[in-house]
């Protein structure tokens, strides 16, 4: 087939679903046409960026290159239908907008806060696992471990009671799992916009609780913030929640489960690791690398620029694959492999780069970490005990059932 017909993996759910054949389409494209344009009939044009270093460039330069008006692919009817999004987060701001709110909560993303809750999350952490033994040697990885350890963790920091753990998760999974079938809300709401509503009610009671009675969580520090000594608007407080509430969760689901499946991939790493805990200090670098369980970004061309032999125009939209520029061979050597003592692995973008780099990156790495040496340290053998599936989506990605057997002491 043609490379310029190859475009169609960054737009097609259902090819995220089979990794080994869309990181080979992937690696043609960046081999033979790295800036690829690609025009489909459901889907607004864009350029697909397959290559780490224009990645960087183009994430080097967000005031050519903004989040808005659309930062994450979306059908064309979505993107006739949406008009201005009802509630506005992060990643739809750019300029003084974004850091005078990425402010607000930036200090307590940093490294030294966020260390204070290593004890909680390797609590969670060993929660988990023990959960995980007391199922008798056999479980879903995804379902029964993986997406509750970090949605605890979020939860936990925002300060939200455990009853309401069930209600976030399904919510979670309907706003970022929406183009799977399984997955997304059936019937008369299916549309995004019910979903985002679910959302807004259970915050905006959040918040007006925080405001009456402030304790010292994350969610008391979004409803007690001010602009310009005014409080936050209602629906500027409700985008905080919501993008650290849905941005911390299934992102970090899947890295963990795409993690585990990537050592059963790879026994070698798995006995690696088991051999030698200290390592999965660096390797959860490696591991986010392998999985990049964000797969893409869009930005917005504001000023012509030219890249390589394009000149984006003003109006295009540029798809970062963060997925495709992980395994460049150019930066990562024998990229397909899962190297859990690869040097460079911290220079992998899968939490992006620059103004809107991952807020909760720090966080990411601790949940891996924590989650990891427990389970490793516990594990005597694990094996796959049916085959593994995975979640139809072009934004957020992982597997979506992984069935093993395994023993523990
Ligand atoms: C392995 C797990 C994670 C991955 C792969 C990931 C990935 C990303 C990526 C690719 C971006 C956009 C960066 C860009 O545009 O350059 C992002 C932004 C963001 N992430 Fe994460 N993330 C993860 C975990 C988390 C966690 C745990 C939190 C919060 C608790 C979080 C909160 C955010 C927020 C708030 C933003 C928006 C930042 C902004 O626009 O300024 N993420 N993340």
């Amino acid at each position: 087939m043609p490379v310029d017909n190859l475009g169609t993996i960054f737009a097609d759910p259902v090819a995220y679903a089979d990794p080994a054949r869309w990181h080979a389409t992937a690696r043609r494209v960046r081999d033979e046409s790295p800036i690829l344009k690609v025009a489909l009939d459901d889907f607004p044009e864009f350029w697909a960026i397959t290559k780490h270093a224009d990645v960087m460039e183009i994430e080097r330069n967000p005031d050519i290159f903004t989040n808005s008006p659309l930062p994450v692919l979306t059908p064309r009817a979505g993107v006739e239908a949406a008009g201005s999004p009802p509630v506005k987060t992060l990643i739809q701001m750019d300029g003084d907008e974004h850091k005078t709110h990425r402010n607000i909560v930036n200090d307590w993303f940093k490294p030294g806060n966020v260390k204070k809750l290593q004890s909680r999350v390797d609590d969670l952490a060993r929660e988990s696992v023990d959960r995980m033994a007391a199922m008798g040697g056999r479980c879903d990885f995804v379902n029964d471990i993986a997406l509750h350890f970090p949605l605890q963790v979020i939860l936990s920091i925002l300060g939200l009671p455990e009853t309401d753990y069930a209600r976030m998760l399904k919510l979670t999974q309907e706003l970022f799992g929406a183009e799977d079938p399984d997955i997304a809300r059936l019937g008369e709401d299916e549309s995004m916009f019910a979903v985002i509503l679910d959302f807004v009610n259970y915050f905006t009671a959040l918040a007006s609780d925080r405001r009456a009675h402030p304790t010292a969580d994350l969610a008391s520090v979004i409803a007690n913030a001010s602009i310009n000594g005014e409080p936050l608007a209602d629906m500027d407080m409700l985008g905080h929640y919501l993008i650290i509430a849905t941005a911390g969760h299934d992102t970090t689901s899947n890295a963990i489960s795409g993690g585990l499946l990537a050592l059963l991939e790879f026994p070698e790493q798995l006995a690696l690791l088991r051999d030698r805990p200290e390592l999965i200090d660096a390797a959860a670098d490696e591991i986010i690398r392998y999985v990049s369980p964000v797969k893409h970004f869009l930005r917005n061309c504001r000023e012509p620029f030219t890249l390589r032999d394009v000149t984006f125009q003003p109006g295009e939209l540029l798809y970062l694959s963060f997925a495709s520029a992980n395994r460049d061979e150019e930066v990562f050597a024998d990229a397909m492999r899962l190297d859990v003592r690869r040097e460079n692995a911290s220079s992998h973008v899968a939490f992006g780069f620059g103004r809107h780099f991952c807020l909760g990156a720090h966080l990411a790495r601790m949940e891996i970490r924590s989650i990891f040496r427990a389970l490793l340290s516990r594990l005597e053998h694990i094996e796959l005990a049916g085959d593994p599936s995975w979640i139809h989506a072009y934004f957020v990605q992982g597997p979506k059932s992984i069935p093993v057997s395994y023993r523990m002491r």
